[in-house]
């Protein structure tokens, strides 16, 4: 079964209008109000719908988080049943300080297909390449660099890999600057992080490092459209952390997800710019109206939409 390809325009219209929302507190140094402003407006589109979906990946967990939480449903309970994973604001610091790469997005399948995420770390790794065995998690940073050099023919001095900057990437750094393979540091928002192996355009040959469950699974969405490879491995560092993800029914906790595993069958990913970053322009002004833009990953198909928002601007 295939997803209802009218569920595109409206989940354009999601993270459109949640963007839109988060935008008006842009560089007004507050992320909280940033986000919430982002999570309001997702959910409240979201139960507008004629969807019977459950947030698979979301704001946390029920205890913690009243709004889009894992395991909440929304819609109007009318319509074809959905796993849903939402990042209503990506990059909170991005929007909280006016910096590019702030986005709203979201991602969708046909119930139990998403994988179930917690919210903890993950250990990633994406390349444009689709091939198995040519990166891995599995193999020493030389191997995979080796390795993605002879595939891609190019040397590894000319190789860029992509990664967060945090201390504890120190030790992949020096290994890479050793290779003389060439390092873009983002300084968040590993979600567009992972998806600049996409297009030779924006020069990134590899992402590799930890980041974010959630965003991993929200990336794999796209990168399977793309027909990019992504792998994950969770890290599961407390007690707390097992009990939580057994109850989501992961039980090897040291397992390595293939993207097959991640995203099953037909998906939808939505990702809506609130600042402008490499991938999509944030919310603009145009005459009398908000613009979004937004780009959408369906089955192997990938563009980019630009809408009117329906929406007053006071001056
Ligand atoms: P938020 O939007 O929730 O602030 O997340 C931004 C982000 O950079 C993610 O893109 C990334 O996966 C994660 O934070 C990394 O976490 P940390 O900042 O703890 O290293």
């Amino acid at each position: 079964m295939a997803l209802d390809k009218n569920l595109i325009d409206q989940f354009i219209k999601v993270t459109s209008k949640a963007a839109l929302s988060s935008s008006y507190l842009v560089g007004k140094k507050d992320k909280i109000a940033a986000d919430k402003a982002a999570v309001d407006s997702m959910r409240s589109e979201l139960n507008k719908m004629s969807i019977q979906g459950e947030i698979v990946i979301g704001e946390g967990e029920l205890d913690e988080a009243p709004m889009l939480y894992i395991g909440e449903k929304v819609g109007n309970k009318n319509g074809p049943e959905l796993d849903i994973a939402v990042d209503p604001l990506e990059g909170t610091n991005f929007a909280a300080n006016n910096l590019p790469g702030a986005l709203s997005v979201i991602a969708i399948s046909e119930k139990n297909n998403l994988l179930n995420a917690p919210e903890t770390y993950m250990e990633k790794i994406s390349t444009r390449v689709a091939e198995k065995n040519v990166v891995d998690l599995d193999y020493s940073i030389k191997k995979n660099i080796f390795n993605l050099s002879e595939y891609l023919n190019k040397k590894p001095e000319n190789l860029t890999a992509c990664i967060l900057k945090r201390p504890r990437h120190n030790k992949i750094v020096t290994e890479l600057r050793d290779l003389n393979v060439k390092i873009k540091f983002i300084s968040d928002g590993d979600v567009s992080g992972a998806l600049l192996v996409t297009d030779d355009k924006y020069s990134v040959d590899i992402f590799l490092g930890i980041g974010g469950g959630p965003e991993g699974v929200l990336a794999a969405t796209a990168l399977d459209a793309f027909n990019c490879s992504f792998q994950g491995r969770f890290l599961f560092e407390t007690d707390k952390d097992k009990k939580r993800a057994n109850e989501m029914g992961i039980n090897d906790f040291s397992k390595k997800y293939e993207l097959d595993e991640i995203v099953k069958g037909d998906s939808i990913f939505c990702a809506t710019g609130i600042t402008n970053g490499d991938l999509v322009s944030g919310i603009k002004i145009d005459e009398d109206n908000f613009i979004s833009e937004t780009l959408v990953t369906h089955k192997h198909s990938c563009f980019k939409k630009v809408v009117k928002l329906n929406q007053k601007i006071i001056r």
